[in-house]
């Protein structure tokens, strides 16, 4: 017998008296039994040095000695699982004789919470709903008429460049259909005139989108718009709202101004400006009287009816009131920003 062949035929009677002896029973806990189970097969372990033998062995028995070397290695791997399971089962025994106490407090969830943005839509929106004004949805993407079209921007306005919005055309019925994701919310303004005759007094809120991305400017953010028509509506009613608005969303003493401004739907049109005693003047959005081409394009009679239009961004009202200093935070939806307010 050769010199290698006696030694291999030691070292794999070794290695299963020392399995018989135990090796694996004694460890008691997981990483014990997983350091006994290397002392075998890992990389310097007892089977795997053996192994290296294999090739001084005459080739006649290479096959023979592979197989019992196989065997063995198959009974190591019975016996660690075998008492890696008895280890779990003792584990799980003794953590279910353990006292348990049913009065501990539980581990707590943290509850979500609305975002800011949503927080401040809804203290707006519930400020007009006792002003007398209801509150309705409408859609982000809208088309391309309700958007510029039918409020009276003429096609070559600049805010109906492809370059400012986000378009897709497509074919309906052999007509040309445009649809976007809204610029403003003062689509609503059509939507709902459309729907139904006056008097109405609506607001709405929601997400809009403009190719605009930098240091101060989000491409999606918020407005809220507001319009009312009845008879003889004046530039006062809409003063007045607005002051009203503004009181109760600042708690007390505004001071409102109205800057002239244009927009193609109102006439005449303003900027609308707001302080706080002894702050200065800022511009929280854009209203007006609205105009009558306005109100030709869904089937009011400007003779009959006037009405006033506004609006304003939220995002920047949500920012002064938690005072977050760039906007970009508001849309990164990281939980350790958000979850501070
Ligand atoms: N839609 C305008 C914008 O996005 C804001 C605006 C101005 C709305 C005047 C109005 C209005 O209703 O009367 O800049």
């Amino acid at each position: 017998m050769s010199d290698a062949l006696t030694r291999f035929d030691e070292g794999l009677q070794l290695i299963l008296a020392e399995l018989e002896r135990g090796a694996f029973q004694a460890a008691t806990t997981e990483q014990e039994l997983r350091e006994a189970n290397a002392r075998f097969v890992g990389a310097q372990g007892s089977l795997t040095q053996l192994m290296k033998l294999m090739r001084e062995l005459p080739g006649d028995a290479r096959r023979p000695k592979g197989q019992a070397a196989n065997e063995v290695r198959a009974r190591i791997e019975q016996a660690f699982q075998g008492r890696l399971a008895s280890l779990e089962a003792e584990a799980l025994a003794r953590d279910l004789a353990a006292p348990f106490d049913v009065t501990l407090p539980g581990r707590g969830v943290t509850p979500g919470r609305l975002h800011p943005i949503t927080r401040v839509k809804h203290e707006l929106l519930e400020i007009f709903e006792s002003l007398g004004f209801e509150v309705v949805d409408g859609p982000e993407i809208d088309l391309h008429e309700n958007c510029f079209d039918r409020l009276g921007f003429p096609p070559d306005h600049p805010a109906t460049d492809m370059q400012d919005t986000f378009f897709v055309t497509h074919r309906d019925r052999g007509d040309d259909v445009t649809t976007l994701l809204r610029t403003h919310t003062s689509t609503m303004q059509i939507r709902e005139m459309s729907r139904r005759p006056p008097p109405l007094a609506v607001v709405s809120a929601g997400a809009v989108y403009r190719r605009d991305d930098d240091a101060t400017h989000s491409p999606m953010f918020h407005q809220i718009e507001g319009f009312l028509v009845d008879e003889r509506v004046t530039m006062a009613d809409l003063k007045g709202v607005l002051q009203r608005f503004l009181e109760r969303l600042y708690g007390g003493e505004v001071e409102v101004r109205l800057r002239p401004s244009y927009f193609p739907f109102v006439e005449p049109g303003a900027e609308i400006d707001a302080r706080r005693p002894g702050g200065s003047w800022m511009e929280i959005g854009g209203c007006g009287m609205i105009h009558p081409v306005v109100f030709e394009h869904v089937g009011y009679d400007p003779s009959q009816v006037s009405g006033f239009a506004f609006g304003m961004g939220i995002d920047r009202m949500a920012m002064v009131k938690f005072g977050v200093p760039n906007i970009k935070l508001l849309f990164e939806n990281d939980v350790r920003f958000l979850g501070s307010f």
